[in-house]
This record gives structure tokens, sequence and C-alpha cells, in this order.
């Protein structure tokens, strides 16, 4: 079994952390699964009105007994989302784009470890000031919102090195057992995995979401800003669909009309275009389905982590 210090940090087998990808992705299933399975699960509904927040952390416990965390977006987190972690002691706090400061305290206080997500040097530097128990350093490889601009090979080692000896997970483009090897050659204490989570049979994305993802190649993805609805100014890497393709470079498309409907905190709320954006580093061959043989869990982290075939890459152990 491959341990590092993050798992003796956060009570967990293997240093694979989920990484949350939102709520309409990252529900109580995939969380539940990657923890059952030896990794860390984090769901992303942080952003929810805390009653709800209460129901969905219970909703988690109900499917693992292991450790796991929950999401917040900073810039859309009021006090009131956090204490309902804190009160419910969920094992982690996992936070992204702000500082985590105001929250690090009283997390502590419960017994909760903090993981931010950063995206340079500074950040990290800053993050451990505030008093993070490990750091997510994230490469602009990365799907989702990206905070930063340095490709996760040079941004890793340089984060090891300037916050030594708080434990760095990796994160950005890292989609099989080789990028999790090299992550962890580079100072890594772990990895932290979006677009390979994606495309399980756990994640809550859509089925189509999930194949475009796998049928998408390194060349697929586009880093814009034109999903910037009610998050401007934050880049985020989308896959690179012909209608992405046709509006890239006109920025942040705003006014836009309805298109469909999703579903917030327990309400329909409407989706205008250019509202959600998705991701993809064609690094996956299929959707993983299959059930694990060797895990606890639903969801088989080494089938998850590793291409078919690519066995060879793994540490012995694994
Ligand atoms: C579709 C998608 C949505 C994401 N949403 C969030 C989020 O809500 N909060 C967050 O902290 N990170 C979010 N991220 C970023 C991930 O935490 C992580 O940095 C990223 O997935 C790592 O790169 P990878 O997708 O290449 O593995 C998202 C990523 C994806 C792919």
């Amino acid at each position: 079994m491959l341990r590092t210090p993050l798992c003796d940090l956060l009570g967990i087998e293997l240093p694979i952390v989920a990484a949350p990808m939102g709520p309409s992705i990252s529900g109580p299933e995939l969380a539940a699964a990657v923890s059952n399975a030896g990794g860390l699960g984090i769901v992303s509904f942080g952003a929810n009105p805390p009653p709800l927040l209460r129901r969905l952390v219970e909703r988690v416990r109900e499917l693992t007994d292991r450790p796991f965390g929950v999401n917040y977006l900073l810039p859309f987190t009021i006090p009131e989302q956090v204490d309902v972690c804190v009160e419910q002691r969920v094992p982690v706090l996992s936070t992204f784009w702000g500082d985590p400061a105001p929250y690090v305290g009283a997390a502590h206080d419960a017994g909760l470890k903090v993981l931010h997500q950063v995206g340079s040097v500074a950040d990290a530097r800053r993050a451990v000031d505030a008093g993070v128990d490990a750091v997510i350093a994230q490469g602009a490889e990365a799907g989702g919102h990206v905070a930063g601009g340095v490709a996760t090979m040079v941004l890793v080692p340089r984060v090891v090195d300037a916050i030594a000896p708080v434990p760095v997970i990796a994160a950005g483009g890292i989609g099989d057992a080789r990028g999790v090897v090299a992550a962890l050659s580079l100072g890594a204490a772990g990895v932290a995995l979006g677009t390979r989570f994606l495309a399980t049979a756990e994640a809550a994305a859509h089925a189509v979401h999930k194949e475009q993802v796998v049928a998408a190649t390194e060349e697929d993805t586009a880093l814009t800003t034109m999903f910037g609805g009610g998050w401007p100014d934050a880049p985020h890497r989308a896959l690179r669909t012909p209608f992405v393709a046709q509006w890239l470079g006109r920025g942040q498309q705003d006014d836009q009309p309805v298109i469909g409907e999703s579903s917030f905190a327990g309400e329909r709320i409407p989706v205008r275009r250019f509202s959600k954006a998705t991701c993809g580093c064609g690094m996956l061959e299929r959707v993983a389905t299959r059930r694990p043989r060797w895990s606890r869990g639903m969801i088989d982290v080494r089938q998850a982590c590793v291409r078919r075939g690519d066995q060879r890459h793994l540490p012995e152990t694994w």
C-alpha cells in the first residue's frame, strides 16, 4: 500500500483526493465511494443553505464512515455555511479561491483539517500563514476554475520547497498512475484528481458530459472566461466543443438567454447560456463503471487512476 504523511494527516489509506467539481458532479455518492476505497472524497455542496447542507452531510455519513471533506468556494461562502461542517465535525474542510484564514481557527478547535487549493507559491505561503494543514497546488492544466498560470510540473516542486514541511497535494492534469508517481516524485504528498473522477459511474455529471470528457484528447480543452456568469474574471478550463471554439476569445458572456433548467439548494433554477462549463484532459479511455476487485467501496480508485494497460507504471504494492 502506498502511504505518505498525507495519509496519516487525514486518516486515509491512499494519498488520493477526489477534487471537488461543483455540486452537480461531486455529490455524496462520488465522495463516499472514493472515501470507502481508501482515498479522500470531497463533496461540493458547501454553497447550500445550512439546513440542506446539514442533510447532505448526513447523507454522506450514511454512505461512508470514513473521512471525507466538504468544499467551499470562498467568494460565495458565508460563515453560517462553514459553521455546519464545524458543528457536524466533518473531517476535512476544503477551500478554494480566497483567504481561508477566517475559518481555520474554528475548524481546528473542532478537530477538522483544512485543505486550501492555490495556483501560486505566494498563495501557498499565505495559506500556510493562515494555518491550513495541507495545500493543494493546482497547475494550469486543471479542469474547472484555474487559479494560476503555472504548469503542475513546475508549480508542485516550487510549492513543496516554499512551504515544507506542510504537505502538498498536486492537482491538474493527473489522470493515471504515471501522473501519481510523477507528482510524488516532485515532492507532493498526494494527488487531487478532478476530471478523472468526473468520468465515473458515481459522479453526478450528465452521461453526455462523461462521454465527451472520455472522448476528448489533450488538445480538446480551452482556458477561457466565457462561462463567467456570476463569477467574473475567473478563468476556467472547458471542453473545446464546436460551440466553445466558435465563441473563444470573446471573453465573458453576460446577459445571455435562458437555455435550460437545473437545480440548486433543492430549487429549480434557470440556466443561462454560458453559465456552466466542463473540462477534460484527454487521459481517459472510458467511463469507469466496473465494481472493484480490491476495494471495499463502490469505486475502484485503482481503476479510476490507471489506464488499462498502464499497470506497469504502478508501484508493485498497488
Ligand atoms: C468540472 C470541474 C468543476 C470544478 N469545480 C470546483 C469547485 O467547485 N471547487 C473547487 O475547489 N475546485 C473545483 N474544480 C477544480 C478541482 O478542484 C481540481 O483543481 C481540478 O479538477 C484538478 O485538475 P484535473 O481536472 O485535471 O484533475 C473543478 C474541476 C472540474 C473539472
